[in-house]
């Protein structure tokens, strides 16, 4: 295994982001727009893969789970009955001097930090964006961008109940754009004001809602671990009384290490029956739940693990990264585990010789119905291999002038840098075994077990 000579910073991520078509600006040719960001050719493909994954683990494989795709803008008073329209809001401050805007609790208190000047007093700014639907802009036709997908699971509760025929508990998970006004914003894709989430709600009977919750907080937790962030980069921390949002009874945050220090990844939150109840009493319809086996009726808790996209993004990506010495010079890669990484399997050609094209191109053309792939024959060999490196691919395929003569090719493994050579024909198979993580370490899972153990 190469060693590690470097640590990883925003600005290494950032850079490599841009220079390899992960993750660009967005309007950059305008000069670019606060906080937005458009993920290029390989961010694509990383941000399908980490919801792909996160679909397959709590949709896919599991049989108390259904899911959800809510429109974006919804009845107004969807809002009203959440108490957003009323409650989501931060404090902001203005410098008297600069007049730079802040939030409150980002400055602890201190003065303004650019200039020192005096702060005007916390103003409450809500974060939803407003448009309008219709033709006439007046009060009445006023529609806001949904500040979470949650809203839309909550008001669907009766109709995913009544069509997918599941009993409690169960759950209904959802994966979409969101979108908050928030006063500061930073730190690349870790909080912007269009981003997207993945959201679990899942019903419970009353009385069980803790049990639940602990379930929850461990399988979240594990989901990380599973997709190879390092354990000691991730932790759990308990929200206390005063930061609780105002729909919740207990909340943990899966924390990151990120450059910046440890930020929140996912939320995990008991939401009680707040919100069925809310929108029950705002719409009129009754949103319970008739229990069979007790033989009576009550309003569900509900457990919400709710995730970022972005933020997983940005956590995989700082996670995987790596500056090693390697054969006496420097690469750059990143470590994605294979289900994440943006292209499984690049085709290197030795050399762009006539003789070796329409051997490459043709493993090329059978390779990609299986694996997202690249072909590249541009520069050396070595360089090659440092590019797909760079950008994660776990498996190169090398095609020399003795495949010409024994049909057999050379697979090169990004982490260990190890080699083997082997038929074309078991080419697929040797990779769809190596791809579905026959080759890569895992760790041990977490339990409330190992966590007291650490303590
Ligand atoms: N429904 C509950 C809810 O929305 P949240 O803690 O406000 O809870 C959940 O958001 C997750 O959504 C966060 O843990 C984070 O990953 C992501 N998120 C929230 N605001 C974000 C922002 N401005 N930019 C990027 N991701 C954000």
């Amino acid at each position: 295994m190469p060693d590690k000579i470097s640590k990883v910073d925003m600005e290494k991520i950032v850079s490599l982001c841009k220079r390899r078509g992960f993750i660009f600006p967005s309007s950059e040719i305008y000069g670019g727009l606060g906080s937005c960001w458009d993920y290029g050719p390989l961010g694509v493909e990383l941000k399908r893969n980490i919801k792909d994954a996160w679909w397959r683990a709590v949709v896919q494989e599991r049989d108390d789970m259904a899911g959800l795709d809510a429109s974006i803008m919804m009845h107004p008073q969807i809002w009203v009955a959440s108490g957003h329209v009323e409650g989501f809001s931060d404090p902001l401050v203005e410098c008297k001097v600069c007049h730079l805007r802040w939030r409150a609790t980002d400055l602890n208190g201190s003065s303004c930090p650019d200039c020192g000047g005096e702060l005007t007093e916390p103003k409450l700014f809500n974060l939803m964006f407003k448009t309008f639907m219709g033709p006439v802009e007046d009060e009445a036709s006023v529609v806001y961008l949904r500040p979470e997908t949650a809203q839309g699971i909550f008001v669907n509760f009766d109709n995913v109940l009544a069509t997918s025929r599941k009993k409690l508990p169960f759950g209904i998970a959802q994966i979409g754009k969101s979108f908050r006004n928030e006063i500061t914003t930073g730190n690349f894709i870790f909080r912007t004001r269009e981003f997207e989430q993945m959201e679990i709600e899942y019903f419970v009977r009353p009385g069980s809602d803790e049990k639940w919750f602990d379930y929850w907080v461990q399988e979240r937790f594990n989901w990380y671990l599973k997709l190879g962030i390092k354990q000691e980069n991730l932790r759990l921390r308990r929200h206390g009384k005063e930061e609780l949002a105002h729909y919740a009874k207990d909340c943990y945050d899966i924390e990151y290490l990120f450059p910046m220090g440890w930020a929140e990844l996912e939320g995990i939150a008991n939401r009680g029956d707040y919100d069925l109840v809310q929108h029950a009493k705002h719409s009129g319809k009754t949103l319970s739940y008739f229990d069979e086996e007790a033989g009576e009726r009550y309003t569900p808790y509900v457990i919400e693990p709710s995730a970022g996209v972005d933020r997983s993004a940005l956590a995989l990506l700082i996670d995987a990264y790596d500056e090693e010495l390697a054969e006496g010079e420097t690469r750059v890669v990143l470590h994605f585990h294979p289900e994440l990484a943006p292209i499984k399997v690049a085709i290197l050609p030795l050399s762009r010789n006539e003789k070796l094209v329409p051997l490459a191109r043709e493993v090329y053309t059978k390779l990609r119905r299986y694996f997202m792939m690249q072909y590249d024959d541009a520069q050396s060999i070595g360089r090659r291999y440092r590019r797909q490196d760079e950008i994660g691919t776990p498996f190169c395929v090398t095609i020399d002038f003795q495949s010409l003569e024994d049909n057999q090719v050379t697979i090169r493994e990004r982490d260990s840098m190890g080699q083997i050579r082997l038929p074309i024909e078991e080419l697929v198979k040797t990779l769809q075994a190596k791809l579905s993580g026959e080759s890569f370490a895992t760790q041990p899972l977490w339990t409330a077990k190992t966590a007291e153990a650490s303590e």
